[in-house]
């Protein structure tokens, strides 16, 4: 194993809500002397210790930005993707099977699904020679075909059981070639974003979370995990969401 010196977290999708505050609270927590913000857009509030860069997530895009942070001398402790899209000024999603769109359906299983994929593709060198990281994307409890009582919103909820499906791979690959990695999918609850926000109405009082609580929420979950070979698919609470 190398012997970076600097503790880091990396956070993927840095300007949307909980990407731009998990990043603040990584960037306050004094255990990371390096926060890696990534984001398609310019930098929001610099800070001295946030290194930003950009990208479009385009696969060699991604491996030249791999080969970069493997140049830095960095122990990537921490890593958050929060790319996703349920919605865009083209589509919403979907209540019928008469409302799918190749199009729209396409895009929201690149940003949910694809996405991720390819940072993890990206990422597993820095991950190999972690000391220990614990590395969390953001799922969705509407992506658990256990929990699919309502139906609808085709695109989002495939997408999202499809990275559920990809990590539980990826977590199995890890087993063998990252061991020191852990990886888990995030239900945030229903967060107060631009993502969330046309579908806030019906959220029970109290349960329309601000992006800096399930910030908080999802650093102390991931505190207590431990890396043992297996994808972790939980809430804001800890608690296990089922598959
Ligand atoms: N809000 C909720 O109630 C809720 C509930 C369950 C799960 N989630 C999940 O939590 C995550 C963050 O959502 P949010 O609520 O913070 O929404 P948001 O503010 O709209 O953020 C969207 C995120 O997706 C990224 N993104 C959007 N379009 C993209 C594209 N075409 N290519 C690559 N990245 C793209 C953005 O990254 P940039 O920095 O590049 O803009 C940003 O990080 C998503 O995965 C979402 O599915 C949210």
């Amino acid at each position: 194993m190398d012997t970076a010196t600097h503790p880091a977290a990396l956070v993927v999708g840095a300007s949307g809500a909980i990407g731009g505050a998990v990043t603040d609270a990584l960037a306050s927590d004094e255990r990371y002397s390096k926060v890696i913000a990534v984001s398609r857009s310019e930098p929001v509030l610099p800070r001295h210790n946030v290194t930003w860069l950009r990208t479009d997530h385009r696969e060699e895009s991604l491996a030249r930005l791999a080969g970069e942070l493997g140049t830095l001398d960095i122990d990537l402790q921490r890593v958050v993707i929060t790319t996703g899209v349920l919605h865009g000024a083209t589509f919403k999603p979907e209540k019928t099977l008469e409302q799918l769109d190749a199009d729209a359906m396409h895009h929201v299983f690149h940003v949910n699904a694809v996405v991720p994929a390819l940072w993890l593709k990206a990422l597993t060198p820095l991950l190999k020679r972690a000391s220990q990281c614990v590395l969390a994307v953001t799922s969705a409890r509407v992506g658990s075909i256990g929990d699919n009582r309502l139906g609808g919103w085709y695109s989002y909820r495939g997408s999202k059981a499809a990275l559920n499906m990809v990590l539980q791979s990826a977590a199995i690959e890890y087993r063998r070639r990252a061991p020191r990695a852990k990886l888990l999918a995030f239900h945030p609850g229903t967060t107060d974003s631009d993502l969330s926000r046309p579908f806030q109405r019906n959220v029970a009082q109290g349960k329309l979370f601000s992006p800096a609580f399930v910030a908080r929420s999802l650093l102390s979950v991931m505190d207590t995990m431990e890396p043992d070979g297996k994808l972790a698919f939980v809430d804001y609470r800890g608690d296990p969401v089922p598959w």
